[in-house]
């Protein structure tokens, strides 16, 4: 069967598709209904199933004989480490921390949050809570101690695990402050914490509080997997929303495990025991999906990189992985090419490994640039795909169907879309566009299996943010346009988010943070265009009358603050005092002129503007930084 026959039959019989992808799974009680109905536009999958994430990740491939197969593999060339963990060696890891994690009273439905660097010991915590039916939510390592103290009141967490340190080039991170600020901060407290000590940085241990991670393991029973109800919530990620409040996505368990499963051939075109890699961190949902669970629910080795793409030690980093771990699909992000593209333009490095093995390269995470394709395609020989999606699909929304059939790459567009998903271009009245017009992509409901069916404490949010602009449909963020072959494009987000390499980032929490300065009356933060990164965020501020001080003092400390509040990753470092912001006369700051300004691209001068003269101050303050050249 083709994809368009694949396609066709799902959305023939969409309940039908589903149950025969889910016979991959091995459920304690088998679902006998795929879809159920919640009603106001909600819905679940396998809600009548029992099944466990881990036992289907980890012990089903040890009970069918594959305990030997490398499970992880760990490549560190950070810290110069390499090493291997088979799938026996990881059940018995995994059954192990559990344990230790059960006697110390973490229960089905209790949240545990992870905030850990790459290295394998986060996908065993993951692994570990998946087998309890404890909920994870694990925490990106370049958030600050205030981003990691809101996620810990709402998650509310009984335990949190963390690393004592995490290695950036030439900067240690220092994680067990970050964890103790956070927790200080914040009004919920765990029970304990467990430390894992690396050997870079001892962290100092709280008595009563922190545990050690190998000390509290001595000696208990292992736990077996625990089934729950295929609605139960395997983990909680919060992603970035127009509010500095990050939004909980809930990922159901049973869909989660057939949609992966499914996406693994289909997508990624990788047979069991074969390697897989995606190069990004437990943090994001591309971690979640392709470094933690995809590829060990479908029995495949994957592997966990701790570096960069380029740096460490050089820009030939991804290839050597590639060559020496035999890597048949590889995933990373469009920004990472970049970077080595700008120091290998050539390719020399690329000459030096065997890539003989590898057979494609997937792109996600954000707009891929056509240069950025064509000079992968060019150096490597092999297909580059772009697919795609987002934290609250947790899989490809459109993709190449590369295991089904390799459909032509159009350069620009992720190609089309994967069964489960009736991607429509809207106008804003929610009236469907022509093949070719831009609108809003939506998606018909239901959502396919996996995906969220709601944000945690948050349900109103949820149908607030998703399903009330285009009743019936899940409203994307993106917008967009599909061509007359069915190929989607994705242009630019409807909403405040804005993608910093291949980060999503809310610019209304930055205006937060910003807001909160003293000397600062009013701001606004824009997503500007940046070759390496994509975007870059950047930031304005009008100062409280009668404030006197240097305005690069006062832009300092903004930096510095953004930096503090939401972290590193945040990579907040353009900011300018002004006396005013362009604005309509309603009001409303006028930020996508500011950014078509910073970018020198032409704009129209909005008819509602309420003084055209300020666009003159803003484009000397954007000249001041560097932009509108
Ligand atoms: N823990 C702590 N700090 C982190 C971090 C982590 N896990 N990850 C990044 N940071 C810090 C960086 O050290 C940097 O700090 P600095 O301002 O002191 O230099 C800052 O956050 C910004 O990081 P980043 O935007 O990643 O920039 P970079 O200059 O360090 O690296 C790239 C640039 C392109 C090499 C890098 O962004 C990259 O590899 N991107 C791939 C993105 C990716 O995989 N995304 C996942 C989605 S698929
Ligand atoms: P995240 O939830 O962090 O994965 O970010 C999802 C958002 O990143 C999407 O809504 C898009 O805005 C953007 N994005 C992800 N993949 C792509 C892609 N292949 N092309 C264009 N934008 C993308």
């Amino acid at each position: 069967m083709g994809y368009k026959d694949v396609y066709a039959a799902w959305k023939a019989d969409p309940e039908g598709f589903w149950m025969e992808q889910a016979q991959a799974i091995d459920w304690d009680e088998a679902p006998k209904q795929a879809l159920f109905d919640r009603g106001d536009h909600l819905y679940e999958w396998f809600a009548d199933a029992k099944v466990n994430t881990c036992w289907n990740a980890v012990d089903r491939h040890v009970e069918a004989g594959r305990g030997e197969q490398t499970a992880i593999i760990y490549d560190s060339p950070i810290t110069h480490t390499k090493r291997e963990i088979s799938y026996v060696e990881l059940r018995n890891r995994v059954a192990t921390l559990a344990g230790a994690l059960r006697a110390k009273g973490v229960d089905k439905g209790d949240r545990v949050i992870i905030y850990m660097p790459m290295i394998p010991e986060a996908l065993e915590a993951m692994l570990a809570c998946a087998r309890l039916g404890a909920i994870h939510s694990v925490v990106f390592g370049g958030f600050a101690s205030n981003e990691l103290a809101v996620r810990i009141d709402d998650a509310k967490p009984k335990c949190i695990i963390a690393a004592s340190c995490g290695l950036e080039p030439g900067r240690v991170v220092h994680y067990k402050p970050l964890l103790d600020g956070a927790i200080d901060m914040a009004k919920h407290k765990p029970d304990f914490c467990v430390i894992f000590q690396r050997e870079q940085e001892v962290a100092h241990l709280e008595e009563g509080r922190d545990v050690n991670w190998h000390g509290f393991q001595y000696g208990v029973q292992p736990a077996e997997c625990v089934p729950v109800e295929g609605n139960h919530p395997a983990y909680i990620l919060y992603t970035s929303g127009t509010t500095g409040q990050p939004k909980g996505v809930v990922r159901p368990t049973a869909g989660h495990l057939v949609a992966l499963n499914w996406t693994m051939k289909n997508i990624y075109n990788v047979d069991p025991g074969e390697v897989f890699w995606a190069a990004s961190d437990v943090g994001w949902v591309v971690g979640h999906s392709y470094i933690c669970y995809a590829p060990l629910i479908h029995g495949n080795t994957t592997i966990v990189f701790e570096g960069k793409p380029v740096g460490t030690p050089d820009a030939g980093t991804f290839w050597r992985v590639i060559s020496e771990h035999k890597v048949r699909s590889f995933f990373t992000a469009p920004t990472a090419f970049r970077a080595v593209k700008r120091e290998d333009p050539n390719g020399e490095f690329i000459r030096k490994y065997d890539l003989s093995q590898l057979r494609a390269v997937y792109l996600a995470g954000e707009r891929a640039d056509p240069d950025t394709i064509e000079w992968a395609q060019k150096m490597l020989g092999k297909p580059v795909y772009d697919h795609w999606w987002q934290t609250e699909t947790g899989w490809t929304i459109a993709g190449m169907p590369a295991g089904i059939e390799a459909l032509p790459v159009k350069i620009g567009s992720p190609s089309v879309p994967m069964p489960g998903y009736d991607i429509q271009v809207l106008d804003e009245a929610g009236h469907p566009m022509k093949p070719g017009e831009l609108g809003a992509i939506a998606v018909k409901l239901p959502l396919p299996p996996g995906t969220l069916p709601t944000l945690w404490n948050a349900p109103d949010r949820f149908k607030k943010s998703y399903l009330s602009h285009f009743p019936g449909y899940y409203e994307t963020g993106d917008a967009g346009m599909i061509d007359e072959d069915g190929y989607l494009y994705i242009m630019a987000r409807t909403d405040d988010v804005i993608n910093v390499a291949g980060h999503r980032l809310s610019t209304g929490g930055m205006e937060e943070v910003l807001a909160s300065h003293p000397d600062v009356a009013e701001c606004a933060v824009i997503g500007v265009t940046d070759q390496l990164k994509g975007q870059l965020p950047m930031g304005f501020v009008c100062l409280t009358s009668g404030v006197n001080r240097p305005h690069d003092e006062i832009a300092k400390e903004c930096v510095k603050l953004v930096r503090d509040k939401i972290g590193p990753v945040a990579a907040f470092k353009l900011c300018a005092v002004v006396d005013r912001l362009p604005k309509t006369r309603s009001g409303k700051i006028l930020r996508a002129t500011m950014v078509k300004i910073a970018d020198g691209e032409d704009f129209k001068m909005p008819a509602t503007i309420d003084d055209p003269a300020i666009l003159d101050e803003i484009k000397l303050a954007l000249q001041g930084l560097g932009y509108a050249k």
